[in-house]
């Protein structure tokens, strides 16, 4: 069993610095494609013989130091009552958006038992097949609200905004709601076999600070809390979150995901003394393989002090990526870390 992963996520020495990367199973992948050229990508979420098959593939060509499950932040807006579906080039669309009284009203708080007991059966059958530690995740509180309240995805956030700044009540109503969802929702991964958490807080970073300050970090922080006793790590990931990284190390993450239009050693210095995880440009899988082997040394070099790091992208990997690329990064993060 690897557990690289886990050890840099508790700040401990490891041989050499783990790695995995944001979405790593995924459309830059040909074996992906096939699968999906079979079923609709919500149809593929709820198939755990699938899911298995789709969290392993990157895992065969690369030497990932984690897995992370395929599912989707969505999946548990969908049992709360979200009328969600999956269009081709256009992400996600809610046709019953949010944005009142009756609609917060009329959501649910899932039970991942009765409603989401294939993502459970992934993470049991994914653990007899693995041997590096699954990463379980969920959407952060807001990320998910947005989707709820704007019927899908955003530039500006009009309408998410305007509920937060114009009925403020209702807004915390269903944070508290997402909230207690994601808590159960990750609880019931942990009992399943994930070995640690991530939160996934996508569009924090629209935020003015103060606002975050108010309606989200006590969310996280309680989603966090109430997952302690898991005795798993903890990551919470902002993404554009260069103006929240303070608040961010103090959510009671154990890793604090970086994106890459941060520093790293920067974010190392706020961070203190907790494990950071990134943060490299998905789009420098670009680079010429000198470049990027040299950009990597760079990043490991800026990571050098911290409590912990893990390497990864600073968001998602891109989906025209070639994918020998991301064997030359993952390879190189391998030799140059290692101790
Ligand atoms: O490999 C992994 O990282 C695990 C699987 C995973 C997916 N989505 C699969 C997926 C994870 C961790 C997610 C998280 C997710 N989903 C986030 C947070 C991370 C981020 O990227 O910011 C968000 C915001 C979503 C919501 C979502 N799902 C969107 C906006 C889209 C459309 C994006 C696009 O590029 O079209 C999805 C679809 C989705 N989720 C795909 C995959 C592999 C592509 C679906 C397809 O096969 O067509």
């Amino acid at each position: 069993m690897n557990n690289t992963f886990l050890q840099a996520c508790r700040g401990e020495r490891t041989a050499y610095t783990p790695v995995w990367m944001m979405r790593q199973a995924g459309r830059y992948l040909p074996e992906y494609l096939k699968v999906r050229g079979t079923i609709p990508f919500l149809d593929l979420c709820k198939r755990s013989d699938l899911c298995v098959e789709v969290t392993l593939q990157p895992l065969r060509r690369f030497a990932m130091d984690a897995a992370i499950l395929f599912s989707d932040i969505l999946i548990p807006i969908e049992a709360m009552g979200a009328e969600l579906s999956f269009h081709e080039g256009q992400g996600p669309i809610i046709a019953n958006p949010c944005r009142d009284a009756e609609g917060v009203g009329r959501l649910k708080i899932a039970d991942p038992e009765q409603d989401l007991p294939f993502v459970q059966e992934t993470i049991r059958l994914l653990r007899r097949e693995l041997d590096v530690p699954l990463i379980g995740f969920a959407g952060a509180p807001f990320t998910c609200a947005t989707y709820l309240i704007e019927g899908g995805s955003s530039k500006v956030f009009y309408e998410t905004k305007k509920m937060m700044f114009s009925q403020p009540g209702l807004f915390h109503r269903l944070m508290d709601k997402i909230s207690e969802t994601t808590i159960r929702a990750l609880r019931a991964q942990a009992v399943a076999g994930a070995q640690a958490l991530q939160l996934f807080d996508s569009w924090a970073g629209v935020l003015a600070p103060c606002d975050f300050e108010i309606f989200v970090l006590p969310y996280v922080r309680r989603i966090l809390r109430k997952l302690g006793d898991l005795n798993v790590p903890l990551i919470y990931f902002a993404n554009n979150g260069a103006t929240l990284l303070d608040m961010s190390a103090r959510t009671g993450a154990n890793v604090l995901g970086i994106d890459w239009r941060v520093d790293i050693g920067d974010a190392i210095a706020k961070a203190g003394p907790m494990a950071v995880q990134g943060n490299l440009d998905p789009l420098a899988l670009f680079l010429p393989a000198e470049e990027l082997k040299e950009r990597i040394g760079r990043l490991l070099h800026g990571a050098r002090d911290a409590c912990g790091h893990i390497f990864n992208l600073g968001h998602g990997i891109h989906q025209l990526t070639p994918p020998d690329q991301v064997r030359l990064a993952v390879d190189f993060v391998h030799e140059l870390s290692a101790r």
